[in-house]
């Protein structure tokens, strides 16, 4: 019934001792707890960041973050679709956007500015970067991804966990968000021309995010 920890949904449902799977469940749940940590800490250091901007240089470096928990269903089908174990070990192993955050900002150079006033402090680890703003994907996506180990500490002592964070800019969001929509509605008909359609305002888009960098350069004088 039970397979490494990682409970079915439908054992639960035919069980006729639930107490006896939740008490199985634990570990999972402990895992996901911790996550939900990890993100309260990254969270609070990018707050951190945006106050101390909002007295000292009198703006906010990103508009909003957003975090999540990636759901259970969501986190055993990526595990299938990769062929790893299904267990509670396995996915502290093998995946890094159980827990994620996604900061918007309004101007590129703040990402940047961000992403490294946050990877520089000292109980942050960068264990991977993949810049989709200077390396677009094929279809247009633009997107600063890094993950992250950032200790959280329990009763049990120091644990690392790694974190997501995405950093996008209001427009790159706005794009990304149609194109999920797109991608995962597979039945939307002309789609080979939504995705041209796509590339084309994916490109129109990041012009533009440049070109409000350069008139926010030029206001600052900075140019
Ligand atoms: P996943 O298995 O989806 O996590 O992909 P990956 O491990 O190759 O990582 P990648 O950094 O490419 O993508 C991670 C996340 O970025 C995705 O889960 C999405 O949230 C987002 N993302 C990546 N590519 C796209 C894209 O083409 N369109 C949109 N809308 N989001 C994307
Ligand atoms: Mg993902």
């Amino acid at each position: 019934m039970e397979r490494n920890g990682i409970i079915q949904f439908q054992d639960i449902m035919e069980t006729e001792h639930p107490e006896i799977i939740l008490q199985q469940a634990q570990p999972f749940l402990e895992l996901m707890t911790e996550y939900s940590c990890a993100l309260m800490e990254v969270e609070t250091k990018l707050n951190v960041l945006n106050e101390e901007f909002a007295t000292k240089y009198k703006r906010n470096p990103f508009e909003s973050i957003n975090s999540r928990i990636k759901e259970p269903i969501s986190i055993i089908e990526k595990m299938k679709r990769n062929g790893f174990p299904l267990s509670v070990e396995s996915m502290e192993k093998n995946l890094s956007d159980i827990a994620g955050i996604r900061v918007i900002c309004s101007f590129c150079d703040d990402i940047y500015t961000i992403a490294e006033l946050l990877t520089r402090q000292d109980d942050i680890l960068l264990l991977q970067t993949k810049d989709y703003i200077k390396n677009p994907k094929p279809n247009g996506y633009r997107s600063l991804h890094l993950i992250l180990d950032i200790p959280i500490f329990l009763s049990t002592g120091k644990k690392h966990m790694k974190v997501e964070v995405q950093f996008r800019t209001i427009a790159m969001d706005f794009w990304a968000s149609l194109e999920h929509k797109v991608k995962y509605k597979k039945d939307v008909e002309h789609s080979e021309e939504i995705v041209a359609e796509l590339k084309e305002c994916a490109d129109v888009i990041s012009q533009m995010d440049i070109q409000m960098q350069e008139i926010r350069n030029k206001i600052e004088g900075n140019m």
